[in-house]
């Protein structure tokens, strides 16, 4: 049980799976299991873009946020397969993930370039999901912190965080994403904590103690409780287990247990 009063956060992040009819029935059994308890994580949902308008009717609404997986910097323009925060916001999204490591890394995306989304997206009062985490390189050669701090700095330094509750960051060590392979919850309490102190030298003492930072990494029923029993761990980013609403209702009822 988290020990905080940070209402826990726990998204499910589709990347780039469901056929349109996979989408509809992963969302209503999802909407569904989200909306039997009143009280409970904030949830949200990330399907690909085209599934947005799809799923919207049966997502959309208070105890389940409907969110991107990405989105421009920009407001509009000639940025060809580029989607904007307002045709986002049309569609009824109100939470974008930046940084994604599959983003970061995959596809190289430059620190500024992720911070500049993360700024577009706070700055339209919506919630953004900072992604930051290390590689097995790092994380042999010691450089977790090390790495997170500079992931940190390179998008908080200068922002403006009005509501501490619509910043939620995402610590997804690289080697954890689709593995199988879990950080033991203690590694990750460590990495957690390094983050909320690097969070107070950035934006002060409370802003840093209501930020969620949520764990992601092939989080599943059979770890969740743990890994989000740690005073530090508000919740998760899951990829693979949320695409079975039965996996990812259980990791949404450990997180409100
Ligand atoms: P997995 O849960 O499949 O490891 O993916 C984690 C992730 O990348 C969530 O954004």
């Amino acid at each position: 049980m988290p020990t905080s009063t940070r209402t826990p956060f726990i998204g499910g992040n589709w990347k780039m799976n469901t056929t349109r009819g996979q989408a509809l029935e992963l969302a209503a059994d999802v909407a569904r299991a989200a909306a039997e308890k009143a009280v409970g994580p904030q949830v949200a949902v990330y399907p690909p873009y085209v599934w947005l308008e799809t799923i919207r009717a049966t997502v959309g609404g208070v105890s389940l946020m409907l969110g991107a997986q990405d989105c421009s910097p920009e407001a509009n323009g000639a940025f060809t397969g580029d989607v904007s925060l307002d045709m986002l916001t049309e569609c009824g999204v109100s939470t974008v993930l930046v940084g994604h490591s599959e983003r970061r890394h995959g596809l190289r995306e430059p620190e500024e370039r992720i911070a500049a989304k993360l700024k577009a997206v706070l700055g339209r009062s919506m919630t953004g999901v900072l992604c930051i985490g290390e590689t097995l390189d790092e994380r042999e050669t010691g450089a977790t912190d090390t790495v997170n701090e500079m992931q940190l700095r390179s998008a908080l330094d200068g922002l403006k965080v009005r509501d501490p509750g619509k910043l939620v960051i995402a610590y997804e060590p690289v080697w954890a994403i689709g593995t199988g392979k879990t950080a033991s919850s203690d590694d990750a309490q460590a990495a957690h904590a390094a983050i909320r102190t690097v969070l107070v030298s950035i934006l002060g003492d409370a802003h840093a103690q209501a930020i969620r930072i949520i764990y992601g990494g092939s989080m599943k029923p059979a770890n969740a409780a743990e890994l989000m029993a740690q005073p530090d761990i508000d919740g998760g980013l899951i990829g693979g287990a949320s695409l079975k609403a039965e996996d990812f209702t259980a990791i949404v009822d450990a997180a409100r247990a």
